[in-house]
């Protein structure tokens, strides 16, 4: 069965994208099938994949103009078995334009039913906020990883995810377990080391292993459209990723 992963968390800048961006290079590295979805208009995981922004169709289309999902994939030029379902700027009056669109909630999930069995992972980029195109995410997984800055406050606004994650369990049927959650930007003060311990303790055994350092050659590597793994292969944000690559597949798969 395809896991299907949202990445999710309304507060900006924690790195969702960096880290879809990441597991979607590492899983496919390890002889996975992966499509990363890109639902954030910013489209920062669309441009760091393909370094471009300039799909004919995107996700925009297959949301709000009926086209059909394989027809916006794009492969990865550098790796492969790594897909993209682009986004556009466009995907900011989805909002808007799904208001009142019947089934609005269920058209990402109706769009993957049509390729994902072409997939062993699906990983789900989301904008910082919790809209329409994030709760079609949520409606969309099999899971929820939800990576978290380890900076001040960041436990503040999970609170809100998870009374919108519980509303949608209650209406909408869906189970949305928590698969995981990625500690991000460590930088080794005591701050962050507080903080990991009031999320390993909010999340109990949810909390991955291996935490993320904030290392400037993940920034590096995102801006140059280039894999970390290949880029700085020996650097601490590669490393560290490629043992939450390790622990996400021991976790999904049981070895
Ligand atoms: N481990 C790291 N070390 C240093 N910089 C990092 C690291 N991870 C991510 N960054 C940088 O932090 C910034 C925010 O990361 P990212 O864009 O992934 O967050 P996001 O949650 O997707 O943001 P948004 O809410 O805007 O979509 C980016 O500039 C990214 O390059
Ligand atoms: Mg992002």
């Amino acid at each position: 069965m395809t896991r299907i992963f949202t990445l999710c968390n309304n507060k900006g800048g924690v790195t969702k994208t960096t880290t879809a961006v990441n597991l979607g290079y590492g899983l496919a590295r390890a002889g996975k099938r992966v499509l990363l979805v890109d639902t954030d208009a910013q489209s920062n995981s669309t441009y760091s994949l393909l370094g471009v922004l300039d799909q004919e169709l995107t996700l925009f289309d297959v949301l709000t103009q009926g086209a059909k999902m394989a027809d916006i994939l794009v492969e990865s030029a550098s790796q492969k078995n790594l897909f993209v379902a682009p986004s556009s700027i466009n995907l900011s009056a989805a909002d808007l334009l799904m208001a009142s669109a019947p089934g609005r909630e269920h058209k990402l999930a109706r769009a993957l039913n049509q390729v994902k069995d072409n997939f062993d992972y699906i990983l789900i980029d989301t904008p910082p906020n919790l809209g329409v195109l994030t709760v079609n995410s949520f409606i969309a997984c099999t899971d929820v990883i939800i990576p978290i800055a380890l900076t001040t406050y960041a436990l503040i606004g999970i609170s809100i995810l998870e009374a919108t994650m519980q509303e949608l369990r209650e209406n909408l049927d869906v189970s949305l377990p928590i698969f995981g959650v990625v500690a991000n930007l460590d930088d080794h003060t005591r701050l962050s080391a507080d903080v990991l311990s009031a999320v390993r303790e909010h999340f109990e055994g949810l909390v991955f292993d291996s935490v993320i350092p904030r290392n400037i050659k993940v920034e590096e590597a995102h801006n140059q459209i280039a894999c970390l793994f290949d880029y700085a292969p020996t650097s601490t944000g590669a490393v560290a990723y490629s043992k939450l690559v390790k622990e996400v597949l021991e976790r999904a798969e049981g070895h």
